[in-house]
């Protein structure tokens, strides 16, 4: 049995179809990252889940119990609204005790929930003298508090800046695995979702993409909307026609292109490669096929690496270089690049056409 399912759950604000059709499982522990754009119904979907809307159709379970039509206070739900939702001028202490308070339970569970987030020392402040990251942790509390199983986190470390994003995101996963808790995380944040999850789902205009580990999501995205949303990519658009076990892809712009067999037997297609699947070199590379000459266009230091883009033909290159391999490059460097057959990612060409794909699309 799972610990919650969401099955074929469908919700429309007026003419606003929010979600359409949506399922999931989760795992008794688990933690499930919920990724989307802005506007795709993940609030809209924790909401459903904590039991603070009503679907139009479908069925929420949790442990085998079908909830979806009790209240908020007896699904032992514990929900985290985006922008935390905490009162400012407030103490610490009765931000987090408050559910408790309301319920009349024992209040230790505040004192512990405050401990665990080093915040114990800071119960008598009002949390609008806190710092972001400080009422970040005083939210998390509050929802740990509650003692549910399960926790919805909406957007929880949104408000933060990248450094402190970066720091508490792992500190709240390895709390979560601590208390056992089974966690709905919902951001817009790539990088946040990937490194933190177990398994991400990808949801977009109401509509699941994907579901899978994050390195399955990252490797073998299911669509073209999905790769993109994920990272910067090259998207190329071309004609393929298969010759034995190669596929030949005439690109728009480019040229060309050798590819692995083909896994699709659309002859107008896309083609993905990411900037770090492309090979840049000065020097003649020896490979027999996919290799183009190119113009460095510019090159923005990112630290572990370098991205540059190329002027290849009549088109521009996303390529990332290590730091150390990119010595002696600069803009108007003349470069070799080279798309390595294996790691094309591609795609039919979508039938609303390439932009409603990746920017509207789905509606
Ligand atoms: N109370 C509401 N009334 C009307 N439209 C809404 C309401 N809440 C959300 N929406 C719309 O439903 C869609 C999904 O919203 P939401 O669940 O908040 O998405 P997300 O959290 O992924 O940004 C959006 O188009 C949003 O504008
Ligand atoms: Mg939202």
């Amino acid at each position: 049995m799972k610990f919650l399912e969401v099955r074929s759950v469908f919700k429309s604000y007026g003419s606003i179809r929010a979600l359409r059709g949506v399922s999931i499982s989760v795992d008794k522990g688990e933690y499930l990252c919920i990724l989307g754009p802005t506007g795709a119904g993940k609030t809209t979907l924790l909401k459903i889940i904590a039991g603070l809307i009503k679907p139009d159709r479908g069925r929420v379970l949790i442990e085998g119990f079908d909830v979806t039509d009790l209240p908020p206070e007896l699904r032992s739900v514990s929900y985290m609204p985006q922008g935390y939702a905490l009162f400012p001028h407030m103490s610490v202490w009765d931000n987090v005790s408050y559910g408790l308070r309301v319920r009349g339970l024992p209040l230790d569970r505040a004192e512990e929930a405050l401990k665990m987030v080093g915040l114990y020392h800071r119960r008598f402040s009002r949390v609008y003298e806190l710092s972001g990251g400080q009422q970040q942790r005083v939210a998390l509390a509050r929802a740990i508090a509650a003692e549910a199983k399960l926790l919805l986190l909406d957007e929880p470390l949104s408000a933060l800046d990248a450094l402190l994003n970066l720091e508490l995101r792992h500190e709240l996963r390895r709390l979560a695995k601590g208390l056992g808790l089974t966690v709905l995380h919902v951001t817009h944040n790539t990088e946040e979702a990937l490194s933190i999850a177990d398994r991400v789902v990808i949801l977009r205009k109401g509509v699941v993409q994907q579901v899978g580990r994050p390195s399955e999501i990252y490797l073998k995205p299911a669509n073209i909307f999905t790769a993109s949303f994920l990272s910067e990519v090259n998207i190329l658009e071309g004609l393929a026609r298969v010759s034995g076990e190669k596929s030949v892809v005439d690109v728009r712009g480019l040229g060309k292109l050798v590819l692995e067999k083909p896994s699709t037997k659309a002859s107008h297609v896309v083609v993905i490669y990411r900037p770090e699947d492309v090979l840049v070199s000065s020097n003649t590379p020896s490979y027999k096929v996919n290799v183009f000459k190119g113009e460095v266009r510019s090159i923005e230091f990112l630290g572990l690496f370098s991205r540059l883009r190329i002027q290849v033909n009549g088109l521009e290159i996303i390529a990332d270089l290590w730091s150390g391999e990119d010595r002696g490059l600069k803009e108007d460097s003349r470069v070799y690049v080279y798309f390595d057959p294996r790691l094309a990612l591609v795609y039919p060409y979508p039938r609303e056409g390439l932009h409603v794909e990746l920017y509207e699309g789905g509606g």
